[in-house]
């Protein structure tokens, strides 16, 4: 049956992310461990089965569908993934999509433009690249800004992804917005969510850096004009009436935005969770296996959206961090 998916909060479900591998070719310090053990290939679904996954949930009504990792481009055959997904364009899907960390864009972005991709979204915290290797723990910057180009040049829509981050960032606010509005890249910005094994130096709260700050530090320098539009997901967006550039706020800490939630997540073992800040899952390995029929699958889906929380328990207002999750961000592809 086809009935759409609508959580006990009278949230419509309509949006998937699909994390297609745990794998990175990056090791973000906010996002990965150093030393990550990594699954085994077999506990992966096959691409085959995360294609089946996918339009089951667009049989449901998801219309918009977001590839994450890991990083989705080190999958291997990912593009024929891509190629098999954009078959529901205009089918029920509205939207086919993906985050990466832009390393391997060069290689891909003409055959994802080729997929009816129309934007990548790319998570980018510096310009500086000492500060971009030492952020990855070895990336090269060059051939980040380089897969960026080609994503311009085929046409594709990019938005950048930066986390906000005390200490690290907040000294290139300014260059950030400046060189986003040169080259007419979106930027959003991201408050650091308390996730992962924290490194011995590390200390989310120490670098939270609230983006009600980063807003006021802004609007010291801009006209900041609040826009209704949104993409979906969970950002919201300003306009510089200066430059005309658009630029979003991801506020998990200081805005909850849990009450307009349209979205759930399956990870490359098949697991779906119906929150990003909550360590409930449930298996959807085990229906997609036991059959080739859809019948057990949907009813595991249909069972798993009656327990979707109401929201995460992020919060760090009582200068402690609450909600920590001991789940790396790179295990649900944020
Ligand atoms: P758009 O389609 O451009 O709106 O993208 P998006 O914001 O939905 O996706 P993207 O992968 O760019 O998300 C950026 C980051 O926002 C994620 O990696 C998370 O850190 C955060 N984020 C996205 N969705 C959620 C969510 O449901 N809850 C929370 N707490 N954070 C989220
Ligand atoms: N808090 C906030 N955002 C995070 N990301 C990864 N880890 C965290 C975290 N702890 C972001 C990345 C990327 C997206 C997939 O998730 O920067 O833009
Ligand atoms: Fe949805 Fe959970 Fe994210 Fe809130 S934290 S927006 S409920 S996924």
């Amino acid at each position: 049956n086809t009935t759409p998916l609508i959580d006990p909060f009278a949230r419509p479900i309509t949006y998937l992310r699909v994390s297609v591998t745990d794998r990175c070719d990056f090791r973000c310090t906010y996002c990965m461990a150093e030393h990550m053990q990594f699954l085994p290939k077999k506990e992966l679904l096959t691409l085959e089965e995360l294609d089946r996954l996918c339009s089951t949930f667009i049989g449901l009504g998801v219309r918009k569908l977001r590839i994450t990792g890991g990083e989705p481009l080190v999958r291997r055959g990912i593009m024929e993934f891509f190629r098999q997904a954009s078959r529901h364009l205009g089918n029920g899907l509205d939207e086919l999509t993906l985050t990466t960390n832009g390393s391997q864009l060069g290689r891909f972005a003409g055959e994802l433009a080729d997929c009816g991709v129309k934007r990548v979204n790319v998570s980018l915290d510096t310009l500086d690249p000492d500060k971009f290797a030492a952020i990855t723990r070895w990336g090269r910057l060059p051939q980040v800004l380089k897969g960026i180009e080609a994503a311009k040049s085929a046409g594709l829509r990019v938005k950048i992804n930066a986390v906000a981050l005390k200490g690290f960032n907040e000294d290139e606010l300014f260059s950030l917005v400046q060189w986003c509005a040169d080259e007419d890249h979106d930027l959003t910005f991201i408050e650091v969510m308390p996730m992962g094994e924290l490194g011995e130096e590390e200390d989310r709260l120490d670098q939270y850096w609230p983006l009600s700050d980063l807003r006021a530090r802004l609007a010291e320098r801009f006209t900041l004009i609040e826009l209704a539009e949104r993409t979906g997901g969970p950002a919201r967006y300003v306009k510089l009436h200066e430059t005309g550039q658009k630029i979003g706020f991801i506020t998990p800490l200081t805005h909850n935005f849990c009450e307009s939630c349209n979205r759930v997540r399956v990870t490359c073992t098949g697991d779906l969770f119906m929150c990003l800040g909550q360590e409930d899952r449930a298996d959807l390995r085990t229906p997609l296996r036991a059959s080739p029929e859809n019948a057990t699958l949907v009813s595991a889906i249909r069972e798993a959206i009656t327990r979707k929380p109401k929201g995460h328990d992020f919060d760090y207002s009582r200068q402690t961090v609450a909600g920590q999750m001991t789940r790396h961000m790179s295990h649900t592809g944020g």
